[in-house]
């Protein structure tokens, strides 16, 4: 019996968790923490596999470790937190703000939100990944989208934090009668409904869909609130995340970043290599629906199940030399975004903004350092990144 101990609240264990990661993967690729009550798979075959199998390993309860433990009152329409075909009618609803088209209409808008973020800050010697940044474009680019007014925009970052942040050390505190919030939105969708825009909340009012009862209607006014606000709830602190890895990893790796300079056209693959390398989720966690055989033990039904995605990236199973940051590395295989039906619908939108983001950085700055000393992490289980990433410019 192997003695490696892995706990996702444990700060520590957070500052790098890579080699608990390898441990995991050779000695307890079925991982059983008793005190914490959860079980873990470590290996990218076995959470590939499980991320595919929605049946035995259910959304339903919640993705995040202590919602599924906590197994609070799920109102409908919380896409991200319910299976197969609810989850299908769901979730193509809302596709239809991130198709192909859709992210090429808005580039110029990310684009415009970057220079503004960056333009102010050229003269000085210094600026921070994640307060200039990270703080900034993920909660514009999806205020735009929504349709929120630039004014109340940090009022939506400032729910979205507040909702996956705990304290140091201790699960997130779960609401067991009213998790989820859906209020966030209401006076916008009000608003909008008077003054209809090219935004999503107008597009979305005017879908018509066919239920799970077969009935072809609209959208209720409550369902359209939830939708925005899984949206903002998986789309602000996330890819905020993004941008404080990007300043430290392209910070420790010039050669690459100068890499970058010279040829653009190695973005999008740097992009990927980052979220490979440090995801900004670094786990998703499920419902055991049925007694499953992993590794010749048995997972009760009814068991916690957690899904270290950053552990799979890092799988030297299925990635060559893992630990080596590589923006050459084919991409496509990363499982930064989850796979299978609840693959972030985001995906192309962190993309575009993490490319944007780094060409226009690289056209101001194309060399600093980071204050490491300076910079500040962010607590959390559900993702694991920087409240501050300072960067000299050198
Ligand atoms: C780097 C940034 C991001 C990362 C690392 C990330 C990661 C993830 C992951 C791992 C999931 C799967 C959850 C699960 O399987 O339980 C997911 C789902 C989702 N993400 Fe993202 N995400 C990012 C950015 C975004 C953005 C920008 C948006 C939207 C504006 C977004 C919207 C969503 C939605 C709506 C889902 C639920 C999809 C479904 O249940 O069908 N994400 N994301």
């Amino acid at each position: 019996m192997s003695d490696v101990y892995y706990d996702p609240w444990d700060v520590e264990i957070d500052l790098d968790p890579y080699p608990t990661y390898r441990r995991l993967r050779d000695e307890a690729p079925l991982y059983h923490n008793e005190r914490r009550d959860f079980w873990g798979l470590s290996r990218y075959a076995d959470i590939d596999a499980a991320l595919r199998d929605p049946q035995r390993f259910s959304s339903a309860k919640g993705d995040i470790l202590e919602v599924v433990q906590a197994d609070p009152v799920m109102p409908p329409g919380v896409f991200i937190n319910e299976d197969p075909p609810l989850h299908t009618i769901h979730r193509k609803i809302v596709g239809r703000a991130f198709t192909p088209r859709r992210m090429k209409a808005i580039e110029d808008k990310v684009r415009a939100f970057c220079n503004a973020c960056l333009d102010p800050l050229m003269d000085g010697d210094r600026f921070d990944f994640v307060l200039d940044l990270g703080a900034e474009l993920p909660m514009r680019t999806i205020g735009m989208l929504v349709g929120i007014p630039d004014a109340d925009q940090p009022s939506v970052r400032a729910e979205a934090n507040r909702v996956l942040r705990n304290k140091p050390g201790e699960p997130l505190p779960v609401k067991k009668d009213h998790y989820f919030d859906g209020d966030m939105f209401t006076e916008y969708v009000d608003w909008r409904m008077k003054n209809p825009s090219d935004d999503l909340i107008t597009e979305l009012l005017a879908v018509e869909f066919e239920d799970e009862t077969g009935t072809t209607r609209n959208l209720r006014k409550e369902e359209l609130l939830i939708f925005l606000a899984v949206i903002a709830g998986a789309g602000v602190e996330t890819t905020g995340r993004l941008f404080g890895w990007m300043g430290k990893v392209l910070a420790e790796n010039p050669d690459q970043r100068q890499e970058l300079v010279l040829d653009r056209s190695l973005i999008p693959g740097a992009i990927d290599e980052l979220l490979r390398f440090e995801p900004p989720g670094p786990h998703v966690a499920r419902y055991v629906t049925e007694d499953v055989e992993l590794h010749g033990q048995t997972v009760p039904a009814g068991s916690a199940l957690l899904l270290m995605l950053a552990s799979a990236n890092r799988d030297e199973r299925t990635f060559d030399d893992p630990d080596r940051f590589d923006i050459h590395r084919q991409p496509g295989s990363l499982l930064s975004f989850a796979k299978g039906a609840h693959f972030c619908l985001g995906a192309p939108l962190a993309r575009l903004e993490g490319r944007v983001a780094l060409e226009e950085v690289l056209n101001r700055f194309p060399k600093w350092d980071v204050d490491l000393a300076g910079a500040r992490r962010a607590r959390s289980s559900t993702v694991r990144g920087w409240d501050s990433m300072p960067a000299i410019i050198s």
